[in-house]
């Protein structure tokens, strides 16, 4: 293998850092309507400046709602998307420094994405066999057929399937059997890192259950780390460590789980916190999350947060807050930092 990029510095139990990530998206009608129509050039932030480190053996959590940059995010540390701006740090190797196919191979195998419709990303065709080995072939991981169908038949009883489902099409499975089969395959290539887009969203609630405490099980079994993305506050209570709140292309809070569930300081995070009162078991009513998230076209001046906001003032208008240390957590909200919030524990 060629000589790897230079090594970052990075907090030896990172694994994965991301630096003012960001990357804008030309949404521009096409040349010919812009002259005849004078329509200007536009393009949308679809993340603009989000830090944050990942610990090995860490899992976590990217939450918020339609459209706030999460998938963007996941594709960004994937590699499917280059940034506008900023790093992603894996392992102390600077991402955009990769340059050989070989290098990029090499980390590929060590970090895989699971999305969430199984059935889209599973080839119909395939059998359920072909579909687990197909890293092993990418990556050179077994070398006889043998070997091949002892690690799929293992691979399959690692996610509690059955080695006889290799002969097996996807459509002859449930949703989540199909979920299985894509960690099967994500970990077919022994990844250290999982970056998982909503896993469970399309599933039923017992089965989501079922396919969180698998990944709870894998992550200790494999010692492995995650970046758990979903719309569901409720969700990433029983799987992540830390959480991350993103709103309009920002993270505008980030802190160990516990503490964002019982003293969420963002107004916009104890919004979302007091519309799930079953995990906090406060019996409050259900408030929905009030309000429509503006268009990412043309987001409101300061704080993006501002129209929805019961705390926004002036300054909350006219200054965008970045997100500073407060109390174990990091948040970007001036009331939080000048003291003017109450800090209900919900
Ligand atoms: N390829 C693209 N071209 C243009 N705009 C895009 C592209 N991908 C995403 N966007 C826009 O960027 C913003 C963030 O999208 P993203 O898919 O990252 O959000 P999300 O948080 O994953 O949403 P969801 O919960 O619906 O999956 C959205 O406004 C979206 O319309
Ligand atoms: S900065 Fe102002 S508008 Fe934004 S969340 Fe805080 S109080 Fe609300
Ligand atoms: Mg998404």
């Amino acid at each position: 293998m060629s000589a790897l990029p230079e090594e970052k510095p990075i907090a030896p139990e990172n694994l994965l850092e991301v630096r003012d990530l960001a990357r804008t998206f030309d949404v521009s009608r096409p040349w010919l309507n812009r002259v005849l129509e004078g329509a200007p050039r536009q393009t949308l932030k679809a993340v603009d400046g989000v830090s944050f480190s990942i610990a090995r053996g860490e899992t976590l959590a990217l939450v918020g709602e339609s459209g706030c940059g999460k998938s963007t995010i996941a594709r960004l540390i994937c590699g499917l998307y280059a940034p506008t701006r900023g790093e992603v740090i894996f392992d102390g190797h600077d991402m955009a420094k990769v340059r050989s196919r070989a290098d990029m191979l090499a980390f590929r195998r060590r970090f895989q994405m699971i999305f969430q419709d199984p059935y889209a990303s599973l080839n119909p065709r395939w059998r359920v066999g072909k579909i687990i080995a197909e890293p092993l072939r990418q990556h050179g991981l077994a070398q006889t057929e043998d070997e091949m169908r002892a690690r799929v038949a293992s691979l399959l009883e690692d996610v509690r399937l059955s080695a006889q489902d290799a002969e097996k099409f996807p459509h002859e499975f449930s949703g989540g059997q199909r979920q299985r089969i894509s960690i099967a395959r994500a970990l077919s290539s022994k990844p250290e890192f999982l970056v998982c887009d909503e896993p469970t969203s399309a599933l039923d609630v017992s089965v989501q259950a079922q396919i969180l405490n698998l990944m709870k099980d894998l992550q200790r079994e494999h010692g492995l780390t995650y970046l758990f993305i979903s719309h569901n506050l409720a969700v990433v209570s029983h799987i992540a460590n830390r959480v991350g709140v993103m709103y309009l292309g920002r993270l505008v809070e980030i802190a160990p789980t516990r503490t964002l569930f019982t003293r969420p300081l963002h107004p916009y995070t104890q919004m979302l916190a007091s519309a799930i009162p079953d995990i906090t078991m406060s019996g409050k009513a259900r408030t929905p999350v009030a309000g429509e998230v503006p268009n990412p076209l043309d987001p409101p001046s300061g704080c993006a947060f501002h129209p929805r906001c019961p705390h926004a003032n002036e300054r909350c208008k006219a200054e965008r807050p970045e997100p500073l240390p407060f109390d174990g957590a990091e948040v970007a909200c001036h009331a939080v930092h000048e003291r003017r919030i109450p800090l209900h524990a919900i």
